[in-house]
């Protein structure tokens, strides 16, 4: 299985495996496969056109095993449907994104010959089969909501996940628990506007009261969510950072411009000074908190002066984090047939601007963590040296230190030496002891995966 885009791709391949684990196992050998399985992502071209050259790269592959199944799902195959099945002759199954519960059944008729296209977005959200999870898993994710209803002009992601739907609260609850029960410590729920989660349902149900249901798991650790809307970012959802125990201080909040004029045409429903002002309660809510952003340069029309203002509101709610893109057009989407389309050459220059800019925000972030002792929640080797293991804070920076292996799957405290423009570099506190509840488990059964540093 390939998996390309967003976390709630990652998630969604986690499902198939699961889905199908009763007639598959995942190989890391793609000779090896009987059914091989991409998960795509149609944000931007770029995304859409690695999925293209690796459909033309298993070419080989297919002709030396003609009874490989090759399927492709997720946003891609969603948006092309039949169109793929014409790209790729050599190409099985279409499945797209509601498409993955009725896997065993779609690789089943694939098996038997049929070419065969699933896209149908039906709006029910049926209850995933009951999950679990490999020994030593330690942080999961956990969608509690799918699709989006506020298109905005630029994106692609509520005609390839369709509308917004909310998944029962009792299920997520529970789905939680049980990951506690297995010695979890780190949940990230995930939705393309969680913020919104509850709308919908026949329950009255909030995203702040989801979140303090799940507060009050004994033995959870650390609460994640990913993506907010900074419209639906409400009073009550900003008084739970500081005051659920749980709920990391970090929240990724998409501005995606600092100009009035690009935000009304991109349909984001807020302005500068409403996103300033719930960054300000942010910081008051909760001091130490970090902040993220996605942001998007070149939008049609975007002038300079509309992008000096997004470079003054980096500065001012100071980023801890960024991830920039240039805007690309998306089928279906407003944006895409806007007349005033920036020049490539513009674009290209004003992201180098842009990251130059959040470069500096972000090394200053991370000098002000050196000489602290921070919590590092230890996911595995460090990437850049074997010697060294990878965890990240709270605050989700990443933090590379040395130390024990034991210390793996655990929360550690670590003394922060190190700024680095993507990393922190610390050492283990001798003589903290991991904390945690599982500990003879993880041991046996140490998870070494390798963290990536972007
Ligand atoms: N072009 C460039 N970036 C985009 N994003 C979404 N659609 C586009 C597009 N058409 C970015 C937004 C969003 C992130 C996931 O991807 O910044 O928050
Ligand atoms: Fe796309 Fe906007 Fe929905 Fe986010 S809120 S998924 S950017 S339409």
């Amino acid at each position: 299985m390939r998996t390309f885009g967003c976390q709630m791709n990652v998630a969604d391949s986690e499902l198939m495996a699961q889905v199908l684990g009763e007639h598959y196992d995942l190989t890391s050998r793609a000779e090896d496969a009987d059914l091989y399985l991409i998960n795509t992502c149609a944000i931007r071209r770029k995304s859409e056109e690695k999925v293209r050259s690796l459909l033309g790269s298993l070419k080989p592959l297919k002709r030396a095993r003609p009874e490989l199944i090759l399927g492709v799902g997720g946003c891609v195959a969603q948006q092309e449907g039949e169109r793929l099945l014409a790209f790729a002759p050599h190409l099985n199954l279409v499945f797209g994104t509601k498409g993955i519960y009725r896997l065993p059944e779609l690789v089943d008729r694939a098996g038997r010959g049929e070419r065969v296209v699933d896209v149908a977005l039906e709006r029910d959200l049926p209850n995933p089969p009951q999950r679990w999870w490999s020994p030593g898993t330690v942080q999961t994710m956990v969608t509690i909501m799918q699709g989006c209803d506020n298109f905005c002009s630029f994106c692609v992601v509520p005609y390839v996940r369709g509308r917004e739907t909310s998944r029962a609260p009792g299920a997520i609850v529970d789905e939680v628990a049980a990951f506690v029960a297995a010695g979890g410590l780190e949940v990230t729920l995930l939705g393309q506007n969680v913020n919104s989660y509850g709308r919908g349902l026949p329950e009255p149900m909030t995203f702040p009261r989801l979140l303090r249901r799940l507060n009050a798991l004994p033995g959870l650790n650390r609460l994640r969510f990913a993506t907010s809307h900074p419209r639906d970012l409400s009073p009550e959802l900003i008084h739970t950072f500081g005051e659920l125990s749980a709920l990391c201080e970090h929240l990724h909040l998409p501005v995606q411009s600092g100009a009035n004029r690009v935000l009304a045409r991109m349909n984001r429903s807020y302005t500068r000074e409403h996103y300033r002002e719930k960054v300000a309660s942010l910081k008051q809510a909760c001091p130490g908190i970090a902040l993220s952003t996605d942001l998007i340069v070149g939008f049609p029309g975007e002038t300079e002066a509309d992008f000096i203002q997004t470079l003054d509101l980096m500065g001012e709610a100071g980023f801890d984090q960024a991830f920039s893109f240039k805007y690309s057009p998306r089928p279906q989407t407003r944006a895409a047939t806007f007349p005033d389309q920036v020049p490539e050459d513009v674009k290209a220059e004003r992201l180098a601007r842009l990251q130059a800019v959040q470069d500096e925000l972000t090394q200053k972030a991370h000098a002000r963590l050196v000489g602290q002792e921070q919590e590092v929640l230890v996911e595995g080797r460090s990437k850049r040296s074997p010697q060294e293991w990878c965890g990240r804070l709270r605050t989700n920076q990443i933090v590379n230190f040395t130390g024990p292996r034991e210390l793996v799957g655990h929360l550690a405290r670590v003394a922060i030496t190190e700024a680095h423009p993507h990393s922190l570099k610390g050492r283990w506190v001798e003589g903290s002891p991991p904390r945690d509840r599982g500990e003879e488990r993880l041991r046996t059964s140490p998870r070494e995966v390798a963290c990536s540093e972007r």
